[in-house]
């Protein structure tokens, strides 16, 4: 017979776990979002076990199983190494009517752990059927395939079911579409209207359906700030028109990205509004190279400066005195363009000449191109590369890390394929 299938609403029931090993260590955390009442039953366990234990999230009798421990509990999980002992409680569950999953013996199991996901506000549950008890690695597959169409919106069922309202301001990452997080793609899948910036992962407009509305931020004329006035107006507006509009942007809303305003805007017009968070390009494009911010014993802080204006210019507002003077990793965005004025600041306010620059253009894309020097040499190498923005300057004795690293990825890579 095939299983029926059944969502279990654990809130607050007791749900006994005879096991401590890897399978328990699965499965206690997704009882624990169901809010179950977990009790773990083992000698031993995982130090993740343990962790939740320790902090009081499940109880655990620090023993093997015995008679009597299957009392009150809803569901019962046996996942221990020995089936006699997984036989034992699943009998003992049967007798007292509780489901039980016995992880060892599918085909003696009364009850089956389905391959479960959720994609926003869907849970998916797999179970592959045969008589043997299904097969794990199908369900997984099934249910990997059903999230993902899920999330990008292949699979949709927008017209039946309640729609989103108001604003998403979304962080898309630094371009590799790969890079955005589950919850932004979801809300873009979901979207009536996009509006979308220059540096967002744009690849991702192409998987949109046909009737959605994409407008290019980036087109908007009337210069920097009157073109933010238009993009706030348009978000309001076709939020008041009932349209759901998801706001792509590259990087974190809220690094340099102006998401702050957009969010005040569409509060003061009453618009209710959300933020997804993004991987900022400040840390994302330097691991994209190698580059890790902050290195025990190299790097203990990082600064992540705008240089949308020179040192020196009246409207910055950067201590470059401090930031020449610390040996802190220095991470400069838009600052291509002004590289030469920055180097002579921090060679002014202490930095060494020899300081290792790496300059990343088009981090995370096909076309990324990564560029090392010194600060004293960084400026000359930049115009005669023809490096062109976006990029990312990182300053500091992290790049050093980078290029140990690069060495042996060589090397890994050479005596894999040689
Ligand atoms: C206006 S800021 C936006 C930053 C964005 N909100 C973030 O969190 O990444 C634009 C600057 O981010 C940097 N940037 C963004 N994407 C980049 C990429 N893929 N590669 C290199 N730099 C990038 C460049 O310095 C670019 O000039």
């Amino acid at each position: 017979m095939d299983p029926y299938l059944l969502g279990l609403r654990l809130e607050g029931r007791r749900v006994v776990v005879v096991g401590g090993g890897g399978v328990a260590s699965r499965r206690v955390p997704a009882l624990l979002d169901a809010g179950a009442d977990v009790l773990l039953v083992s000698p031993k366990v995982t130090a993740s076990l343990e962790d939740l234990a320790a902090a009081g999230r499940i109880g655990w009798a620090a023993r093997g199983y015995q008679d009597g421990d299957c009392a009150g509990a809803w569901l019962v999980s046996a996942c221990t190494d020995d089936p006699a002992v997984n036989a034992a409680v699943a009998a003992a569950a049967e007798a007292q009517r509780t489901w039980c999953v016995r992880a060892d013996d599918a085909g003696a199991s009364a009850a089956w752990t389905p391959a479960s996901g959720r994609a926003g506000d869907v849970r998916v549950g797999v179970l592959s059927v045969n008589p043997e008890g299904g097969d794990p690695r199908h369900s997984a597959a099934i249910r990997d395939a059903v999230v993902a169409g899920v999330q990008s919106g292949q699979l949709s069922a927008r017209h039946g079911r309640g729609h989103h309202a108001g604003v998403a301001i979304i962080g898309g990452g630094p371009g590799d579409p790969g890079l955005i997080t589950v919850r932004g793609r979801q809300l873009l899948a979901e979207a009536d209207v996009v509006l979308t910036d220059r540096l967002a992962p744009r690849s991702l407009l192409d998987e949109l359906r046909d009737d959605v509305q994409i407008i290019d931020a980036g087109k908007i004329p009337y210069g920097r700030a009157m073109a933010q006035e238009h993009i706030n107006a348009a978000l309001i507006s076709h939020a008041q028109a009932g349209r759901f509009v998801a706001r792509l942007k590259g990087g974190d809303p809220f690094v340099f990205g102006r998401g702050a305003e957009e969010v005040l805007a569409c509060l003061r017009a009453g618009v209710p509004v959300t933020v997804v968070p993004g991987v900022t390009s400040a840390v994302g494009v330097p691991a994209s190279a190698w580059v890790p911010v902050t290195h025990r014993g190299v790097a203990q802080e990082f600064h992540v400066v705008s240089v949308h204006v020179s040192p020196g210019d009246e409207r910055s507002t950067v201590n470059w005195g401090l930031l020449g003077g610390s040996s802190g990793t220095l991470v400069l965005l838009m600052a291509v363009e002004r590289i030469g004025a920055v180097a002579d600041e921090l060679l002014r306010y202490g930095r060494s000449p020899d300081t290792p620059v790496s300059v990343i253009a088009d981090g995370t894309l096909p076309t990324q191109r990564t560029i090392n020097s010194t600060l004293e040499q960084v400026e000359r190498l930049v115009a005669e590369e023809g490096i062109r923005p976006p990029a990312i300057v990182v300053v500091g004795d992290v790049v050093n890390v980078a290029v140990e690293i690069t060495e042996l990825m060589r090397d890994v890579t050479a005596w894999r394929t040689g």
